[in-house]
């Protein structure tokens, strides 16, 4: 798995494009500068627009490609990130953030229900975990706009519920939205959009 994601971010274009995922930038938008954690963060499309804002930005992924590409669009962009490449499974760090924040971090079931249960740890009391995912219905539908084609990999809203049952839920909803990410996300796409909270 990690060699396919390394050799599709080998690639000279980036694959998901360099502007941040839409939710993910209307609730960062909203929200005053702080300090967050993106997992599985790919290229760093939303890791370089939380940073342009004046955000502190710790992001990590399996895929070595996956942070030179971050890197270089870091650069590009005038602003630092802190990136490490590490799998989910052993991804651990020593500090606390006002936002986690999950963008089609895709993972398979153990890896990612034992990485989900430590979310809470790394927020701030009050810190929100922001998530947009591809749902069951994506691949039901057959959507050729991106996402893993195996259902233990994708969310519905009752996992992120049972998956993260300390917090408190802002926005929990499941619909079918336009995408245009770069490469590989284009077109119709079932996803689910969930906020919670530690509180
Ligand atoms: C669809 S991409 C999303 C990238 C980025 N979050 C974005 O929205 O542009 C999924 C990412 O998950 C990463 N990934 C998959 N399995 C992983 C694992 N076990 N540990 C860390 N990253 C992983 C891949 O390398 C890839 O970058």
């Amino acid at each position: 798995m990690k060699e396919m994601w390394n050799s599709r971010y080998g690639e000279l274009q980036f694959a998901y494009g360099t502007e941040p995922n839409v939710f993910f930038k209307e609730q960062i938008d909203a929200l005053p500068v702080g300090k967050i954690l993106l997992p599985s963060e790919g290229e760093g499309r939303n890791a370089v627009y939380a940073a342009s804002l004046g955000w502190d930005v710790v992001a990590f992924d399996f895929s070595a490609e996956g942070k030179q590409k971050a890197l270089q669009l870091a650069e590009s962009q005038g602003v630092t990130i802190r990136y490490f490449v590490s799998d989910a499974a052993e991804f651990d760090i020593d500090e606390t953030f006002d936002v986690v924040a999950l963008i089609y971090a895709h993972l398979p079931p153990s890896v990612r229900k034992a990485f989900n249960a430590k979310i809470p740890k790394f927020l701030k009391p009050n810190g929100l975990l922001i998530a947009e995912v591809f749902s069951p219905n994506q691949i039901l539908n057959n959507r050729p706009s991106g996402g893993p084609k195996d259902v233990s990999m994708v969310y519905d809203i009752d996992l992120f519920k049972t998956e993260f049952p300390t917090l408190k839920v802002l926005i929990a909803e499941e619909l079918t939205v336009e995408l245009s990410e770069g490469l590989y996300h284009n077109g119709l796409g079932d996803v689910v959009r969930f906020v919670g909270q530690k509180v």
